[in-house]
């Protein structure tokens, strides 16, 4: 397997930056905006506090993981505390630990197709094998699919609604009839509710909210990096049965000895202020709107209205027929060479005749960016012939 294909585009974009190019970067899977002061405030008190110099717990500061605990309570309407959760770098290294507790070498793990390849990489880190399944036209799993790709071998589904980069959100219905469909075959789930606070619809669901019976066979897993603006923080998490979080605990304890506790501090801070992500949301809920209007104004783009997360997921396959591009891996190179604008090519999310194009950007950023696009690609530009970057402000 090679390395997640966004940080090749991220690379190219750097690349181009380093030259001078004004690059425009809406293939991000995170949001442009700096950490709240709040945050940043309690991470320099905490970097002031002697008893952060030295060892903690591997299992994560308790603090912090009561504090989840209510997060994950809040969630799944489920009763939960300190002791139910392992604390990791990041939501994608609480994946790893969930899936290395969970599977064998040779199990297979169900994960969505389109769906973020860190969840397939995950599996491939533990000795699983990621099992890619089509999901529905509006990017959901359907128990029909899902249980197409069962074998003897599977073990676990990862479901992540809000997902990246569709946005889609699992109905109530949907989410019961996969948890009965899990309960029926001793599959566990593992639930990453990292775009949980990004939910246009006003319907997302855990799964154990609708399900609660799955609590013994389903691992929550949360962070701070998106709802927050936390990505270089690494704090993440998970919620689930002892035997699980034993075995996450001792894997942290054998590699990392535990996250810093500096960044769990801010995490703790970050737990505290809901104001942060209920304002991003209603911002992204608005530059959603923009992009996605822009997008749909190209000929050859359709752009569905994504129900939650940070990205619009237009189907550019006409665009690509009509402009003679081989496949969006080519449109996505050359708008980046030409126009200075980054997104990532749907092969990345095993979609090829899609492009991920993020809007948890500020409006100045966007506003430029659907200016670059509208110039390259928009009704004026017949020919996919390199527009001049002074045209495309
Ligand atoms: C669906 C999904 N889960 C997990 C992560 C990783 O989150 P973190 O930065 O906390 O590791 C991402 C990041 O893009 C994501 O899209």
């Amino acid at each position: 397997m090679t390395d997640n294909p966004i940080f090749a585009v991220a690379a190219r974009a750097e690349a181009l930056r380093a030259q001078g190019a004004d690059v425009i970067t809406l293939a991000a899977g995170e949001p442009q905006a700096a950490t709240s002061a709040v945050v940043v405030e309690a991470a320099v008190a905490a970097v002031r506090d002697p008893a952060t110099h030295h060892y903690g717990t591997a299992q994560g500061d308790p603090d912090l993981r009561a504090l989840v605990a209510t997060v994950v309570a809040a969630d799944t309407g489920l009763s939960w505390t300190a002791a139910d959760v392992q604390i990791g770098l990041g939501a994608k290294h609480a994946l790893f630990l969930a899936t290395q507790a969970l599977i064998d070498a040779g199990d297979e793990v169900l994960v969505a197709a389109p769906g973020w390849p860190g969840h397939a990489e995950v599996v491939v880190a533990a000795g699983g094998i990621p099992v890619p399944v089509a999901t529905d036209e509006e990017f959901r799993f359907s128990v029909e699919a899902l249980d197409r790709c069962r074998t003897p071998r599977t073990r676990a589904l990862i479901l992540s609604s809000p997902g990246n980069p569709t946005g889609a959100v699992h109905s109530e219905s949907r989410l019961r009839q996969i948890a009965d469909w899990a309960d029926q075959h001793g599959i566990w789930v593992i639930s990453d509710d990292i775009y949980r606070a990004f939910d246009y619809t006003g319907t997302y669901r855990s799964i154990l909210r609708v399900a609660p019976q799955l609590r013994d066979r389903t691992v929550v897993v949360g962070g701070v990096s998106k709802e927050h603006a936390m990505t270089g923080w690494r704090v993440g998490w998970l919620a689930a049965s002892p035997e699980v979080v034993a075995s996450a605990r001792l894997h942290v304890s054998r590699t990392i000895t535990h996250v810093p506790t500096v960044n769990q501090r801010a995490a703790h801070a970050a737990l505290g202020d809901t104001g942060t992500p209920a304002e991003a949301a209603r911002d992204y809920q608005r530059r959603r709107a923009l992009l996605v209007d822009a997008l749909n104004g190209i000929d050859g783009i359709d752009c569905p209205l994504p129900d939650g997360g940070m990205f619009a997921f237009p189907d550019v396959s006409r665009l690509l027929r009509d402009r003679g591009w081989a496949d969006s891996a080519d449109l996505a190179a050359w708008l980046l060479d030409t126009v200075h604008l980054a997104v990532v090519p749907g092969e990345a999310f095993n979609a090829p005749g899609r492009i991920r194009v993020c809007f948890a950007v500020d409006d100045d950023t966007l506003i430029t960016a659907v200016e670059r696009l509208h110039t390259a690609l928009g009704p004026a530009a017949h020919e996919p012939a390199a527009p001049q970057l002074e045209e495309a402000r």
